[in-house]
């Protein structure tokens, strides 16, 4: 069969297979996918882009009323369906109906970003005495990867099956020297659906030439659906962050948040101090931040998100030291999903991350992938809810 070219197929877990009883596959195949037990991963055609390359939409869906529908265009994240409190599905995640939204422009919604999300100071960095030269595609800074980062690429898709969970797995050769980065990077993004209501997300890349690497998502949340971000509640287990010049570079410096509108470590309303004034927020045009996680390495407790009106919950795990806490402060303009207008910040994204332009920070964590070395970071979004407090 053309994996490309099928139409919707639907794939049954070894798992989900085992969980009904007396049931053998080729009885399970004929269910339809309303009856089929979950989790589940199905697949359409999305559309194509301008070199007439076929994109899928891929719909991974777990049995608790949790559905992710994901195009291999970008590793975009496209919808992300959790129930509130009363157990209303609702998508809480920015992006476009159609592919061509994403191929006209998107401000990163929901994609995979990479080769190195965030910024790299004017646009260039040193290994070994050999300077790569990248665009300036952020004022005199390189921004997530370049002209055509891992968000406007096409990834070779491939459904897993991941124990308990639908798997989709995301594949792409960055070739030595595109965009300026030095050596063939292989890599690969497994997104898992998990029934715990998880969208687990495993970055792992390889290269054959010493390089830089830092992939992360660009997802923009609104766990209300609608609206503005600023009542949501935030809570970050961050007790620094890397303050930043007036181009959004860091300056190299640990700070502590205490006593700056930056202290979330005690669950605070986004909007609560957003325009208070401080230089940072003034760099930042809100929050922009790279925030230094406590205990970082371990799959921790990163973020968590309270949206009281809907009662939903997003608790972000990961292994990545940092992430940046962004309140799309330069959205507006553009007409999302169902025509909704999105503004200025209509969606607030958590992207876990090395600290932005490392390869020019000695001081800062290392973002150099050797070949022979491995590199692996795990994230997780992970959605509950919350009763109406009284
Ligand atoms: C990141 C950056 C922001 C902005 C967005 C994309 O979060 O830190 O400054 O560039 O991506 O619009």
């Amino acid at each position: 069969m053309n994996y490309v070219h099928r139409s919707i197929t639907i794939l049954m877990l070894g798992v989900a297979f085992g969980m009904l009883s007396g049931c053998n596959h080729e009885t399970s195949v004929k269910q339809s996918a309303e009856t089929m037990p979950k989790p589940t991963l199905a697949k359409q055609l999305f559309g194509k882009t301008a070199d007439g390359t076929a994109v899928d939409l891929y719909t991974l869906s777990n049995e608790k009323g949790m559905e992710a529908k994901i195009t291999n265009y970008g590793g975009i994240v496209v919808s992300l369906k959790t129930p509130d409190r009363n157990g209303k599905a609702g998508d809480v995640v920015l992006g476009y109906d159609s592919l061509d939204g994403y191929l006209k422009s998107s401000p990163y919604f929901g994609a995979i970003v990479g080769r190195y999300g965030n910024r790299i100071a004017k646009g260039q960095f040193t290994l070994d005495g050999t300077t790569y030269k990248l665009a300036k595609n952020n004022g005199e800074n390189h921004l997530h990867g370049g002209i055509k980062g891992f968000d406007k690429v096409v990834w070779e898709a491939k459904e897993v099956p991941n124990g308990n969970s639908a798997g989709l797995q995301l594949t792409y050769l960055s070739k030595d020297g595109e965009e300026g980065y030095p050596g063939n990077l292989s890599v690969t993004v497994l997104y898992t659906l998990t029934n715990d209501n998880g969208l687990k997300i495993e970055y792992t890349a390889t290269t054959d030439k010493k390089t830089v690497v830092n992939l992360t998502n660009h997802s923009y949340f609104n766990l209300a659906g609608s609206g503005d971000i600023l009542k949501h509640e935030l809570m970050l287990n961050a007790d620094k962050f890397t303050p930043v010049d007036k181009t959004l570079i860091p300056t190299g410096e640990l700070k502590s948040v205490k006593g700056t509108p930056l202290d979330f470590t005690q669950p605070t309303a986004i909007g609560a101090r957003i325009d208070q004034p401080d230089e940072q927020m003034k760099f930042g045009g809100g929050y922009d931040h790279n925030f230094v996680i406590n205990g970082a390495g371990s799959l921790a407790l990163t973020a968590s998100v309270y949206e009281p009106t809907s009662g939903r919950v997003m608790d972000v795990y990961t292994t990545e030291p940092g992430v940046q806490f962004y309140t799309g402060n330069f959205l507006g303009g553009m007409v999302g999903k169902n025509g909704q207008a999105y503004q200025k910040r209509t969606g607030f994204c958590l992207e876990t991350q090395h600290f932005p332009d490392s390869p020019n920070k000695p001081s800062f964590p290392s973002t150099v992938l050797e070949p022979g070395k491995k590199y692996e970071t795990t994230t997780i979004y992970k959605f509950s809810t919350k009763p109406m407090t009284p």
